[in-house]
């Protein structure tokens, strides 16, 4: 399977890319076997992520998952965003070649991650509401 043009599209032109300053959640994670580094930070107020943003470093699929993954979480409560798995990813991105499935899994960690130090940052132990994330670095 090649990519799809949505993937395409996603790589060659990535929403929501970049740091955000004024995060108030950021989630960093990786896969070990391929070496790509996922980051996403998160602005979230009343419980609604407004403002998403993030920088992989990573392959084609990584990044289209992660601009996917930006666009399928902003403007969500944090209930909903948490709900998104990688499946959802893929799904909207019209597939990955099964050897890129785990960049989409990435993708569904690193909003884990984000909202799980948002957590972290209030004092809020994050596993009972977010659990555990694999693949955090
Ligand atoms: Fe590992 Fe894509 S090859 S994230």
């Amino acid at each position: 399977m090649e990519y799809t043009p949505i993937v395409i599209d996603h790589f060659t032109n990535p929403r929501n890319m970049g740091e955000l300053k004024d995060a108030n959640g950021i989630g960093e994670v990786g896969n070990t076997r391929c070496g790509d580094v996922m980051k996403m930070y998160v602005k979230i107020e009343d419980d609604v992520i407004c403002d998403v943003k993030f920088k992989t470093f990573g392959c084609v699929a990584a990044i289209a998952s992660s601009s996917m993954a930006t666009t399928m979480i902003k403007g969500k409560k944090i209930s909903d965003a948490l709900k998104i798995k990688n499946q959802d990813v893929l799904k909207a991105l019209g597939g990955l070649p099964a050897i890129k499935i785990h960049c989409s899994v990435l993708a569904e960690e690193a909003i884990k991650s984000a909202i799980s130090d948002y957590y972290v940052r209030l004092g809020v132990d994050p596993v009972p509401i977010v659990g555990k994330i694999v693949s955090q670095v």
